[in-house]
Parts: structure tokens; C-alpha cells; sequence
């Protein structure tokens, strides 16, 4: 499985980047918001210094909500540079702008995703990959986990291409889960990819190594 991190935070991806098991970036434009970073210039360029800083895919989310907006915006977006993927809201024009950029040759991303139908429309307008909110789905006493099973099913079952990016991570707890459903792709706030790392039986051990070699060595 792939690990993405969800962030729009420079010193987090830096940080993600240099543990060197980092295989792309998301953004949306709440997390572009919380960064600070305002005004159509400076959002292109902060994409541009994601992608400088990774060598996988980035999502930059479209703003627009009509299918002539979001192809306009989607090709500028692509311009930028060609890790970018297009990150395009599951709604009708969102779904015609994928086909419109799968006819193309750009990447998209088909996110705010909350059920297998939504899943499946997007597959059928060839999106790259899609993004199920499994952290979202859980808030409302759903279980997001079981949507990335049942969409990742579906797509076997009918051989699609499109990734299952299980996105609204909240959990180290949550990676293994989609890793256990079969997700190709997790995107991760760091504190969870960081936590994947934790278990006390590693520190007692190791603690105990180094005390052993010490009393053997001196
Ligand atoms: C997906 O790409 C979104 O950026 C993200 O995972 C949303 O997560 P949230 O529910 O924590 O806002």
C-alpha cells in the first residue's frame, strides 16, 4: 500500500519525505487555508513547491463547481508541473470533468467520496483514483473501513483501474485497517504515520540490547 501524506504543511512533508516510505501528497483547500497560504498565485505556487519536494503524486483540489470551471482550472493545475492530479469533487459536472481529463491524459483524483455508488461512477469516468472520507464515515457512527472493502471488491470484481485512496485518515489504527481492506493508497496526517512506529515491547527491548552490549563491552 501506498503511503500519502494530507497535508499542505512544508515541514511535515519534509518531514514524511525523509523517513523515505513517502509515496505522494493530497491537499484540500481547508488544509491549504490552515497553512495560511491565500490568493490563486501564491496556492499554484506552494503545489509547486510540494511537487519540488516529493516525487510522487500531489492532488491539487479544483475550486470550481461547474464542468467548463473545472476543466479550465484542472488544465492549469496540470500545467504546473506533471506530478499534479486533479482533485475533483464527486458531483455530475465533477464526474464529466474526470471523463474529460481521462480523454486527455491528466491525472485525477475523485474525492469527497462516501458511498460504492459514488466509487463507481468515478471508475467509469476513468478517475485515477478515488478518495472514500473513511474518517468522516466513522464521525457519523458509519464504518468507513467497510466502504473501502466493499468498493475495493467492486473494482476487482470489474477489473478497474482506478486507486482506492482511502483518504480522512484520523488513526495509525485506521492504515491498518485499509491496508487489511485492500486500499492501494492511504493518505495519512503524519502524527498517524508516526504512530505506526510506536510499540513499548521495541523500546524495552532494544533498551535491553544496549544495556546487555554495554555490560559485555564496557
Ligand atoms: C483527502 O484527500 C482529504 O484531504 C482529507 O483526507 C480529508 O480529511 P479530514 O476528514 O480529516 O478533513
Amino acid at each position: 500500500m501506498k503511503f500519502f501524506i494530507d497535508t499542505a504543511n512544508l515541514d511535515q512533508i519534509k518531514e514524511a519525505e525523509a523517513l523515505g516510505i513517502l509515496d505522494g501528497v493530497t491537499t484540500n483547500p481547508s488544509l491549504m487555508a490552515k497553512e495560511g497560504i491565500k490568493g490563486a498565485d501564491n496556492i499554484l505556487k506552494h503545489y509547486v513547491t510540494i511537487c519540488n519536494m516529493v516525487s510522487g503524486p500531489v492532488s491539487a483540489e479544483v475550486i470550481s463547481t461547474d464542468y467548463n470551471g473545472m476543466v479550465e482550472e484542472g488544465k492549469k493545475l496540470a500545467a504546473l508541473h506533471p506530478n499534479i492530479v486533479v482533485k475533483v469533487p464527486m458531483i455530475k459536472d465533477g464526474i464529466k470533468a474526470i471523463k474529460w481529463f481521462t480523454d486527455n491524459g491528466i491525472k485525477t483524483n475523485c474525492t469527497l467520496v462516501f458511498s460504492a455508488g459514488q466509487a463507481l461512477l468515478a471508475a467509469k469516468a476513468g478517475a485515477s483514483m478515488v478518495s472514500p472520507f473513511i474518517g468522516r464515515i466513522d464521525d457519523g457512527n458509519w464504518d468507513g473501513v467497510q466502504l473501502i472493502e466493499q468498493i475495493v471488491r467492486i473494482y476487482d470484481t470489474y477489473g478497474y483501474q482506478t486507486e482506492v485512496l482511502a483518504a480522512s485518515i484520523r488513526s495509525s489504527l485506521h492504515i491498518v485497517k485499509c491496508a487489511e481492506a485492500g486500499a492501494d493508497i492511504a493518505t495519512c496526517p503524519l502524527s498517524s504515520i508516526l504512530g505506526l512506529f510506536s510499540h513499548p515491547l521495541t523500546d524495552i527491548g532494544l533498551e535491553k540490547f544496549l544495556a546487555d552490549y554495554k555490560k559485555n563491552n564496557g
